[in-house]
């Protein structure tokens, strides 16, 4: 099997258990022959225009998934649901990244990156369902945002367009949020929600910095300014101004510097 046909299966996988458990076994595939030094071919597939996903969650427009306050064991439970969502969403668009483009010429190091990524949103998911049985709910049982989708769809034949729009603008809100949402488990003694989101904040910070390194990357290959093809992307793909408050610290960690964002905040 080449690389992109285990995207693409991975992709046609409607389950979100099972996507993430194929996503897994793919992933140790890949890095196994890595390290026997036979890696496998990238290859060319094509992949889905739409992941395969379960039934269940309903998905509505953004504006009519219902709030529930954040105090509330419920709210608790729709915060684990988001998080879930997001997470199953970001296996999707990992294992595009590495279907869809497989016919731009990257270093392996690229490769294995984003199969590094969608490994561990595989295990992001899997806590979550976790934390959400644990508190007697499950993936599927609220509905959940429609239009995850849409970043993907638009950055479909513009490889640096889905670096600046998804790792370095929706995986870095992540980081932005992610410390807030830690409190609000923390408070309520949610203690697996609390490990299970920590281990989510430390790993978000290694997929950002993959989106900015190969974004530097594929700039310094056609001579562009990063900062300015960056600002141009976001301005193109993204709809909508970035939202302070920044995590400034993380950020800086994960190769964003301040002149990146700030220009788009309130834009
Ligand atoms: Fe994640
Ligand atoms: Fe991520």
């Amino acid at each position: 099997m080449t690389l992109a046909q285990m995207a693409v299966e991975v992709l046609s996988c409607a389950g979100g258990r099972e996507k993430t458990r194929l996503s897994r076994a793919h992933a140790a595939t890949w890095f196994a022959a890595r390290e026997a030094g036979t890696p496998l071919e990238i290859g060319r597939a094509a992949p889905p225009d739409r992941p395969a996903r379960p039934a269940k969650p309903e998905l509505l427009d953004p504006r009519e998934v219902p709030k529930r306050k954040p105090g509330s064991p419920e709210g608790r439970i729709a915060l684990l649901h988001a998080v879930a969502h997001i997470e199953l969403n970001a296996v999707d668009l990992h294992w595009d990244i590495l279907a869809r483009f497989s016919d731009v010429p990257m270093p392996m190091g690229f490769y294995d990156d984003w199969v590094k990524a969608a490994d561990e949103e595989s295990k992001h998911f899997t806590l979550m369902c976790d934390c959400l049985e644990e508190a007697g709910s499950f993936y599927g049982a609220l509905p959940a945002h429609a239009g995850m989708w849409r970043a993907a769809e638009d950055t479909a034949h513009d490889l640096l367009g889905r670096l600046a729009v998804v790792p370095m603008v929706l995986e870095a809100r992540g980081l932005d949020v992610t410390p807030g949402m830690i409190g609000i488990f923390r408070k309520a003694g949610a203690k697996s929600a609390v490990a299970a989101l920590e281990t989510i904040y430390a790993e978000e910070v290694g997929h950002v910095a993959f989106g900015s390194k190969w974004f530097h990357f594929l700039c310094g290959r056609h001579e562009k300014d990063p900062k300015v093809v960056f600002h141009d992307l976001v301005q193109t793909y993204f709809h909508g101004a970035l939202k302070p408050p920044f995590n400034e610290e993380k950020r800086a960690e994960a190769g964003l510097p301040p002149d990146f964002y700030w220009p788009l905040a309130n834009a």
